[in-house]
């Protein structure tokens, strides 16, 4: 396992496998790694000749300072994750300052217009941010395959889009959602949830699987009207967005089509803190 903290080093040492012709495998992170991100190492390992992880807490895609704050920055013992599980994995935990070269900004991408619906909209700037770094890091670690996963789901459409608009030459798969065991999607922020607000933010999961077996025979705005009653009664959350979406543009879905495919979205926020997920509903 090698910990690389800069760049040069790791170009210089990748060369070596970028001129072998083996597969490199590609995990972008922003640490305080969980099994949802285990697991993507996972399949990376497993599918290729050779995984890199990246751990990169990115400021340009906070649009809330507090957030970029408060986010957990674990390195040691995600490097301990990492290395109790897999062997000769390679880390690469950059500076900003050896990123972003002194310029902490974002590139304006156009992605369709799908970077305008639901995150987009609540987070101005989020995808600039996220399409900026990863981009910067796959010039950087020219992978095969980048891993990335569904719980963060217009983020993955966004990064396929990049790659397609920019012809970049890496393959982008998709994984599961990773749950923990009361069903909650998982993600760095839990961390920050007491336990009471955890058990609550179970009912997250349980009102998609309802809006799935709902979607049989419910309409989109029906749907939608259940879940806002359904979260007022709950004292601890407060809900951002609930949105059934056609899984290619992102857009709310009003009539639905037998020849689209169609997701739930939601963001709430509990204590303070907000938390995303999705569900597959046909
Ligand atoms: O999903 C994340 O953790 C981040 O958005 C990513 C893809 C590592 C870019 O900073």
């Amino acid at each position: 396992m090698i910990v690389f903290k800069e760049k040069a080093l790791l170009t210089e040492h990748l060369s070596v496998f970028w001129s072998q012709k083996k597969t490199l495998g590609f995990v972008p992170t922003m640490g305080a790694l969980h099994n949802g991100h285990l697991s993507l190492i996972e399949k990376s390992y497993t599918h290729n000749d050779y995984t890199i992880i990246s751990i990169f807490v990115n400021p340009t895609q906070f649009n809330n300072s507090e957030d970029l704050e408060k986010y957990p920055r674990t390195l040691d013992s995600d490097v301990e994750k990492i290395t109790s599980k897999f062997k000769n994995c390679i880390i690469f935990a950059p500076s900003v300052d050896d990123i972003y070269e002194g310029k902490t900004n974002s590139t304006h991408y156009d992605y369709d217009g799908i970077e305008n619906e639901m995150e987009g909209k609540h987070r101005p700037g989020h995808f600039d941010g996220v399409g900026t770094i990863v981009k910067k890091l796959f010039e950087i670690v020219k992978p095969n395959n980048a891993y990335f996963g569904e719980k963060d789901f217009q983020q993955l459409q966004i990064v396929k889009k990049l790659v397609q608009k920019n012809n970049l030459s890496v393959s982008i798969i998709g994984c599961d959602i990773y749950r923990e065991e009361n069903g909650l999607a998982m993600s760095s922020r839990n961390e920050r949830l007491s336990v009471l607000s955890r058990n609550h933010a179970a009912l997250i999961y349980k009102i998609l699987k309802q809006t799935k077996i709902m979607f049989g025979t419910k309409s989109a705005s029906e749907i939608t009207k259940w879940v806002e009653k359904e979260l007022k009664k709950d004292s601890l959350i407060t809900l951002e967005y609930f949105e059934i979406a056609d899984i290619e543009t992102l857009k709310g879905c009003l009539r639905k089509s037998k020849q689209k495919k169609y997701r739930a979205f939601i963001a709430v926020f509990i204590d303070n803190i907000r938390l995303i997920d999705n569900i597959s509903l046909n």
